[in-house]
């Protein structure tokens, strides 16, 4: 949530910086702003409600020069989305300026007790409070601000990730963080001189340096031209930074050709799902290696339970991940919304395994959540998306997804990516505990291959969906149906309808209909049925039939040649035949491209759906 970029070295840094903002635009987009010190030592800042571009459009006559410079966009926690909220905020005297993302949550307290002292706010931001502090702290100690800074900061309650310009010192860059992400980028210019680069996640930096520090919690760097890059902790210890080579490639930041983000990543998700099981699933030797396993057999074969915390769309993709884990490795597994396990008073046993699942591993819930487990003893395991994100370093062992950045705000292939990766793991674990037979082992990484395929085969054959949406864009409500491993696959194409088309959306096993909600069906509710030719196939035939004589519209998904659903169906979506476990992976593409579609004929705006931000870094 809210995406900081930042920039000094020799180049002119606005057009960086909104390249960055760009980049980051997913992370939060009601308002942006940007502050720069030109070279007659001007600190300026501008901010403009709404996206990035209207930013730029607001800075066409101004100066925007200047080699040093801060960027923000935000989602707004504290403040109604407006310029005077924007980020960055000056501090009084307009000598400093910041970004912050996060939240202070003591701000209260600490502006009242600056306002007694007799300075003034212009915001109700809880960042405002925070650049006032660091100046209430300079002025008070008649310190540098790096002290000021390491000051202000012993006394907030919170998260932040921050940077911070000092009118009276242009050659320098200032930023800290605890709780939100921020990176630094080491570069170096054309003629060699030093040069950096801060940013929430790699995609602002990669363009220009893969050399990156990943701040660690209540760290504290300072930066300048000379190639200085000092980093203390709040007690001002100092910290050695590890330079860490990132892989990323540009064409994975762009749309390549496709109108958004979330279409590309639909159509991603054959190629990004054989990234995720390259060199992890061999067929030939019919053998799946999770280096994350190996490294601890002996924890996962004395593992007794798993727990999988996890928010939205990850929670989805644990919960089939816990029917498989169940299926093949014959281990108990709880799926806890992560908000609710942080609270709560969790009973955790020292050989429980606890597993963080999160696409960004920057979940402010989900860090929490196994924060609460490792301190009562589990062993953590992350399966995160995001290279170097919080979830994956807080964590004893894990697994990546591989499957490249995930832009839209939407998820898709991170959640494909996901269910692979927990099979995976569920596979894995069989593998040591003996719970397979060879011959089921073998069918099951026989078909596993498979897969990337088949969904191939399901985007190739699913291409109507864009006519057939315009049909229900008139519609309020929506139920989505399934059973067993389906059952994730219904929440999560409803999930996915809510968040981009704003169309009211419900998720329930095919069998709860009768305990109440088949109250809702008449003429006007469109169904949606994931009745695969497989598992409880006549069940849900009953199910779908219980519907249509209440007169509900219904939407199947079907496998290929199945004539009976079809029969029943006012239209049908179909996917290639597999096995019970692996469905969910195809059964989700057209939901996926029916919510993008049904969103489109809406003018919604599919990338950045109102209210939204890709990664939820406040509570
Ligand atoms: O980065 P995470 O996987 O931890 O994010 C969890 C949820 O915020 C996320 O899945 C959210 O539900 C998506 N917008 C769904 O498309």
């Amino acid at each position: 949530m809210c995406g900081i970029v930042g920039y000094i070295g020799e180049q002119q840094a606005y057009p960086i910086l909104i390249k960055g903002l760009h980049r980051l635009e997913y992370r939060g987009y009601d308002s942006a702003g940007i502050s720069l010190i030109n070279d007659k030592g001007d600190l300026s800042v501008y901010k403009a409600k709404g996206k990035v571009s209207m930013l730029e459009e607001s800075v066409k006559e101004k100066d925007v020069t200047g080699t040093i410079g801060i960027a923000h966009t935000r989602w707004a926690t504290h403040g109604e989305p407006n310029a005077v909220n924007a980020h960055p905020h000056y501090s009084q005297s307009k000598n400093l300026a910041l970004v912050h993302n996060g939240i202070i949550e003591n701000y209260k307290s600490l502006r009242a007790e600056m306002e007694k002292n007799g300075m003034t706010f212009c915001s109700d931001t809880d960042t405002e409070v925070l650049v006032q502090l660091v100046e209430y702290m300079q002025n008070s100690h008649k310190c540098d601000l790096y002290t000021a800074v390491q000051l202000a900061l012993k006394n907030v309650i919170g998260a932040y990730a921050i940077a911070i310009l000092e009118k009276s010192k242009p050659d320098q860059l200032v930023c800290a963080r605890k709780g939100s992400p921020l990176i630094i980028g080491v570069g170096k210019s054309d003629n060699g001189r030093a040069e950096f680069y801060l940013g929430s996640d790699a995609t602002p930096i990669v363009e220009y340096t893969n050399q990156v520090i990943y701040l660690k919690d209540e760290e504290i760097a300072i930066m300048d031209r000379r190639g200085r890059l000092d980093i203390t902790n709040l007690s001002n210890v100092k910290q050695t930074p590890q330079l860490v080579t990132i892989q990323m490639n540009l064409d994975q930041l762009e749309k390549g050709g496709f109108p958004h983000f979330m279409l590309k990543e639909i159509w991603e998700q054959p190629n990004a799902l054989r990234t995720c099981i390259r060199g992890r699933l061999n067929v030939t030797d019919k053998d799946v290696l999770l280096s994350g396993i190996i490294d601890h057999k002996e924890k996962f074969l004395k593992c007794r339970r798993i727990i999988i915390c996890a928010c939205g769309t990850s929670w989805h993709s644990a919960l089939i991940g816990k029917y498989f884990i169940e299926e093949a490795a014959q281990i108990p597994v709880e799926v806890e919304y992560a908000s609710e396990f942080r609270y709560r008073n969790p009973v955790i046993y020292p050989d429980d395994i606890v597993i963080a699942v999160s696409q960004s591993g920057e979940t402010a819930d989900t860090l929490a959540a196994i924060q609460l487990a490792k301190s009562k003893g589990a062993f953590l395991y992350g399966i995160c998306n995001v290279i170097g994100s919080s979830i994956a370093r807080a964590t004893d062992s894990g697994t990546y997804l591989h499957v490249g950045p995930e832009i839209g705000v939407a998820s898709t292939k991170a959640f494909t990516g996901q269910v692979i990766t927990l099979a995976l793991l569920g596979l894995a674990i069989a593998k040591e505990k003996k719970t397979l037979s060879d011959e089921m082992f073998h069918m099951l990484v026989d078909e596993f291959q498979m897969i990337p395929d088949k969904m191939q085969w399901t985007l190739e054959h699913n291409k109507g969906i864009d006519k057939f949406a315009q049909m229900f864009t008139y519609c309020k409500n929506f139920i989505y149906l399934g059973r067993g491993y389906n059952y994730p696959v219904a929440l999560e194409g409803a999930l996915k309808l809510k968040e981009i088309s704003y169309i009211h959306a419900e998720g329930y096993p095919a069998a709860e209909m009768k305990h109440g909600p088949i109250a809702l069906i008449d003429e006007e509710m469109p169904v949606v049925v994931i009745a695969p030719k497989r598992g409880m196939y006549e069940k849900v035939v009953s199910n779908i039939q219980e519907i249509k004589s209440r007169k509900g519209k219904i939407i199947s998904v079907v496998t290929q040649h199945d004539t009976v659903v079809k029969g029943m169906s006012d239209y049908t979506f179909v996917i290639p035949d597999t096995r019970d476990c692996f469905v969910p992976l195809l059964a989700v593409i057209p939901l996926q491209l029916l919510s993008y579609y049904v969103a489109i004929a809406k003018g919604r705006n599919v990338d950045q759906p109102r209210n939204l931000a890709k990664s939820v870094t406040v509570e």
